[in-house]
């Protein structure tokens, strides 16, 4: 079975209830496409607002652990799902640097989600210095062997981190070696994942969506800057084949 295609914004820390007019806008936007699905990951404070809205919503981060418990600051998997979440982003490169998040913890982040009923969104990606050392691949089926949960319900996003936020994207060659890659692992360790949408992430914009969906392999995208205008988000959404109307 083919992965069916999602494209999700991450609105990262950016968003103030002012901007949930976006979201209603993007509601519009999409209304009628049902070739695929769309979401957006919002900041924990905007998700019980947005929810009610018409677009699917996302966490961006959760706790490792499932319970609830003493653990100042942290939002868990089962809140983001009580506030209206269906997808959780987790392993986002950002938090790695930022937190120093560890592909175990990951892992349990990933675990904690899809145990809370969310979809995880999983992210991996090499630097720089590891693409241009010829080790892209090793290094991301490294972070998928110490990152990827037991359960079913999964999406991965492979998202250079030099490709964040720079403009700068992999040729499609590339990205489709790597989506191929990552494809083998995962149908490698469970039949369950074999429709599992891998998105492309990084620098997605209007004027290269259409190359980026497509390249073999590519389900879909996880995108930041311009997923936080609905008109961007929108004229991104329209560069996929599954988003052609009639
Ligand atoms: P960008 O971010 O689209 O702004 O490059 C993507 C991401 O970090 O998910």
């Amino acid at each position: 079975m083919a992965a069916r295609p999602l494209i999700a914004g991450n609105w990262k820390m950016f968003g103030h209830r002012a901007d949930l007019g976006e979201i209603e806008a993007l509601r519009e936007g999409i209304r009628g496409l049902a070739g695929l699905d769309v979401a957006v990951c919002l900041p924990a404070t905007l998700i019980g607002a947005a929810a009610g809205l018409g677009v699917p919503v996302g966490g961006q981060d959760c706790a490792r652990g499932v319970a609830d418990g003493p653990h100042t600051g942290d939002v868990s998997a089962a809140m983001l799902a009580d506030a209206g979440a269906r997808y959780c982003i987790v392993g986002h490169s950002e938090r790695r640097r930022d937190h120093g998040e560890t592909d175990a913890h990951v892992r349990a982040k990933a675990a904690a989600a899809q145990q809370a009923g969310l979809t995880p969104i999983l992210c991996v990606g090499e630097s720089l210095e590891e693409r241009e050392a010829g080790r892209a691949e090793d290094v991301v089926a490294r972070q998928l062997e110490g990152s990827l949960p037991d359960g079913s319900a999964l999406v991965i996003a492979y998202e250079p981190v030099w490709a964040i936020g720079t403009g700068r994207v992999p040729v499609p060659a590339d990205i489709e070696a790597m989506h191929g890659r990552i494809r083998r692992e995962l149908t490698g360790r469970s039949a369950g994942w074999a429709s599992a949408p891998i998105l492309y992430g990084g620098s997605v914009k209007p004027a290269n969506a259409q190359e980026i969906f497509a390249t073999p392999g590519v389900d879909g995208a996880l995108v930041g800057a311009a997923s936080l205008k609905a008109a961007d988000f929108l004229a991104i959404i329209a560069g996929h084949p599954a988003a052609k109307r009639p």
